[in-house]
């Protein structure tokens, strides 16, 4: 089935991470994020694939090309960000006539569900989670084996059950036609009332997802890596000293290097152009980006380190998440608890929310620096380029205007 997948959306929830680039290209384990909703898609039998792009376009246009998993890829300018049913909107003189699909690009999806999600057209994709009040609430009737979706209910402060939207949809020919819908309340054009048309005009199966995650706050990018790296098989390509020890599902890629006395537990992958050690110990999911350096006596866990991220010296980096060309002075240690044990509190669009996390240390936009012997507070937020001076303590995020 022809899909649409939907990437042109800020990522306001991610800033400072998507200050320089779009959300869907944020780095989980070997591609951006966009690539793997593209991969499960054609995987589960989508014939084409019509990206709608806008903040920061170029970069997914530069990713993808003219095809991708051997079907072909054309690109929708969404020019002002208008919502969801908007984009699909953009999309429209790229479709064939005919049923369609369109998915969030930033969530991960399994192949199984998406290819029940395709079989079961028209349908919508679902999911339970624990706190459903953040997302579109699915209304629901039994029929038969089957649950069928009567409408959704966006963030009710009384969420009616925990079955939600999952943001993925297989329309009718005829949805093509029904895509101008008036602005919500939120001021935008929104998918979800296209479905409430689509409801009212025929069965749509409320497909249930077995896996499923919205990619919007910094912490479900670690989640996202957790699951894409555990996923990933064994694989030690690089160059790999013989006195270094990879434990369990690590992947070192080609043109990556690790040095003596490193010792690396997956699930793990170190890039291409990486160098780790000599005498460091990374483990967790832990992604090491194109390029980054894991230096002497720097002790990694769980975390994400872009492209050309450094930390270099007698570090601890802990569930956390380093921007592009991150530089971590010498001593730099990251918090990820609290004494409380409480779940740790980070920023998010200007608001202190709960990551729901018993550990979680620090996010660093593109090009932060940190002087010698700063300590980063749990869910503390650098914005992108800033510096801290030599034994700063950084126990709050500094106010951003990104
Ligand atoms: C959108 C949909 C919502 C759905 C969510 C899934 O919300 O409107 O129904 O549950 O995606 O991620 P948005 O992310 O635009 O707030």
């Amino acid at each position: 089935m022809q899909t649409v997948v939907l990437a042109a959306g800020q990522g306001t929830r991610m800033r400072p991470l998507t200050a320089r680039r779009p959300k869907p290209m944020l780095p989980v384990a070997d591609r951006p994020l966009v690539a793997h909703t593209a991969a499960a898609a054609v995987a589960a039998g989508a014939s084409r694939l019509v990206l709608v792009v806008g903040y920061e376009a170029d970069a997914v246009r530069e990713q993808f090309g003219d095809t991708y998993a051997g079907v072909p890829v054309t690109y929708a300018d969404q020019r002002s960000q208008r919502g969801t049913a908007d984009a699909v909107r953009a999309a429209r003189p790229h479709l064939e006539d005919g049923p369609f699909a369109v998915l969030n690009g930033d969530a991960l999806y399994d192949r199984p569900s998406l290819a029940a999600l395709y079989d079961a057209a028209p349908a919508v994709g679902s999911f339970r989670v624990d706190d459903p009040s953040v997302y579109g609430v699915l209304e629901t009737v039994d029929r038969g084996d089957d649950a069928v979706a009567t409408g959704v209910v966006e963030k009710p402060a009384d969420p009616p059950s925990d079955l939600i939207n999952a943001g993925a949809y297989a329309f009718p020919a005829a949805a093509q036609d029904w895509l101008d819908v008036p602005e919500s309340s939120r001021g935008e054009h929104e998918l979800t009332d296209v479905l409430g048309r689509v409801c009212e005009a025929a069965d749509v199966r409320a497909v249930p997802f077995d896996r499923w995650l919205d990619v919007g706050r910094p912490w479900e990018l670690l989640a996202a890596n957790e699951w894409k790296l555990g996923a990933a098989e064994r694989a030690v390509r690089g160059d790999v000293h013989p006195d270094a020890e990879c434990r369990g599902a690590v992947v070192v890629e080609d043109g990556a290097r690790v040095d003596r006395g490193v010792v690396v537990e997956g699930p793990t992958r170190i890039r291409a152009g990486a160098t780790v050690g000599p005498n460091a110990y990374v483990r967790g999911a832990t992604l090491v980006g194109p390029d980054a350096t894991v230096g002497h006596a720097v002790e990694v866990k769980n975390s994400v380190l872009m492209a050309g991220a450094t930390v270099g010296h007698l570090s601890y980096v802990g569930d956390s998440i380093l921007g592009r060309n991150v530089n971590f002075g010498a001593g730099t240690t990251v918090a990820n608890l609290r004494h409380d044990d409480a779940d740790v509190r980070t920023r998010v669009k200007d608001e202190t929310v709960s990551t729901g996390r018993r550990k979680f240390g620090a996010v660093c936009g593109d090009g932060v620096k940190t002087g010698v012997q700063t300590s980063l507070n749990a869910g503390v937020v650098l914005p992108t380029d800033s510096r801290t001076g030599p034994g700063e303590s950084v126990l709050r995020s500094p106010q951003s205007r990104e």
